[in-house]
């Protein structure tokens, strides 16, 4: 295929015609020059500038406004774009692949697009895809994903869309256009709720003297359960959970149908990254004035995003007790560095140990979990509390986790 990326920021188009990927992901910047080097892609601020297209993708972002509700701000303004350019063009298919609530294709993005003079579904197509990859993991999962929903206002939509993905190896799911959006905001949120329901299990092993991992294993044997996203920690952060949580439960209240359980999974969300600083303070009850050790500022491995990452919340409190914070991660201390400039960003993981009281470790970045008793021996004191599981008991002894 032919690729145009068509984005209203100069900067990011400028970065991708030049090669370099706007964000970290693992694979990226070789795909993006092999695709630049066959003359397959390129990126322009001008929609204009492109002369027919079979596909216009809507990928732009949906953020929360204060209420938890979603912003369709850039929703309308990439359809208003679209509409203006399908008025002189041949029949295409757009598709919203922007994560948006039920019903928002068919009663935001479709009167904006009509606005064109031209009907969807018979001048032009319309579906509602959602993606579900992972940051960190993106390429792996676009190119392998586990379904791949099609929700179309017409069959000749759908069954265009279905054409473009038929080279990929996975169960295709046709739906209309409302069922697509709730799948992505049902899968997400069930997600998030299978993390928070492991989370609070291992705020009770934690009590209890027993490893949540043990028992996360032993449930997810059963395959009704499954062991997928059963990873007790400090919770969830990253752009999608909260806020598409936040969405759905705003809907379920727009819609008289409010959902209980959702509540409570944002509520336990927010307190379990302080589990952390609990513990830290049981180990060092004076934390006033201490270098602290943080090993791991991104919301997850593999990626350079902070967005919501736990680690905010952790190093604000530990700054309310004026601990000195020398924070380590292979990607995203430049993006860290905007919201704390204050704290200290080291080069490497024994800089960051070096004089530190205590240490604390809240992602699971693959170089960490190679760590061993003698890469700890320049602390102040040994103390190691992980937030994610990283270590290994064979490396590493004297550490404990927030939840084991
Ligand atoms: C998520 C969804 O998984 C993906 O399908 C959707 O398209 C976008 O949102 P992402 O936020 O990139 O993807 O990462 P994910 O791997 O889901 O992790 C989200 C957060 O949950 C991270 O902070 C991660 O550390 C945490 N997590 C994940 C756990 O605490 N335990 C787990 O078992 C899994």
């Amino acid at each position: 295929h032919d690729v145009v990326c068509v984005d209203i920021d100069h900067e990011k188009v400028r970065k991708i015609n030049n090669g370099e990927t706007p964000i970290y992901e693992d694979g990226l910047e070789g795909m993006l020059s092999q695709a630049l080097q066959k003359n397959k892609l390129h990126a322009t601020t001008d929609i204009d500038s492109i002369k027919e297209t079979d596909f216009i993708f809507v990928a732009v972002g949906t953020p929360s406004k204060d209420n938890g509700s979603i912003d369709l701000k850039y929703i309308e303004a990439a359809s208003a774009d679209i509409a203006n350019f399908i008025k002189s063009r041949t029949y295409c298919t757009v598709v919203v692949k922007s994560t948006v609530l039920p019903e928002t294709t068919e009663k935001v993005v479709l009167p904006v697009l009509e606005k064109s003079g031209k009907k969807a579904g018979e001048d032009f197509g319309l579906c509602m895809n959602p993606e579900f990859l992972r940051e960190g993991k993106a390429l792996e999962d676009f190119f392998n994903p586990d379904r791949i929903v099609i929700g179309g206002i017409d069959a000749k939509s759908g069954d265009s869309l279905e054409k473009l993905y038929s080279d990929f190896k996975a169960p295709i799911m046709r739906t209309d256009l409302k069922t697509a959006e709730f799948i992505k905001y049902a899968s997400n949120a069930f997600l998030a709720t299978k993390i928070t329901f492991i989370n609070e299990i291992g705020n009770m092993c934690k009590n209890l003297g027993i490893d949540v991992y043990d028992v996360a294993e032993g449930m997810g044997l059963d395959k009704r359960i499954g062991k997928h996203f059963l990873h007790a920690g400090i919770g969830f952060g990253g752009s999608c959970f909260r806020k598409d949580v936040e969405a759905l439960l705003a809907k379920s209240k727009e819609v008289k149908s409010v959902s209980k359980i959702l509540s409570v999974v944002l509520d336990i969300n927010k307190d379990q990254p302080l589990k952390i600083v609990h513990l830290l303070k049981k180990r060092l009850p004076d934390l006033e004035g201490k270098t602290i050790a943080v090993l791991g500022l991104a919301f997850k491995e593999g990626t350079d995003d902070i967005r919501d990452a736990p680690s905010i919340i952790i190093i604000s409190e530990l700054l309310k007790h004026n601990c000195k914070i020398n924070s380590y991660d292979p990607k995203a201390s430049n993006n860290m560095r905007k919201l704390y400039p204050d704290i200290n960003y080291c080069g490497s993981v024994s800089d960051a140990l070096s004089g530190s009281d205590a240490c604390i470790i809240l992602t699971g970045w693959d170089e960490l979990k190679k760590l061993s008793d003698k890469d700890f021996n320049n602390m102040n004191n040994k103390i190691i509390i992980e937030g994610r599981k990283v270590l290994s008991k064979d490396l590493v002894t004297g550490f404990e986790g927030v939840c084991w």
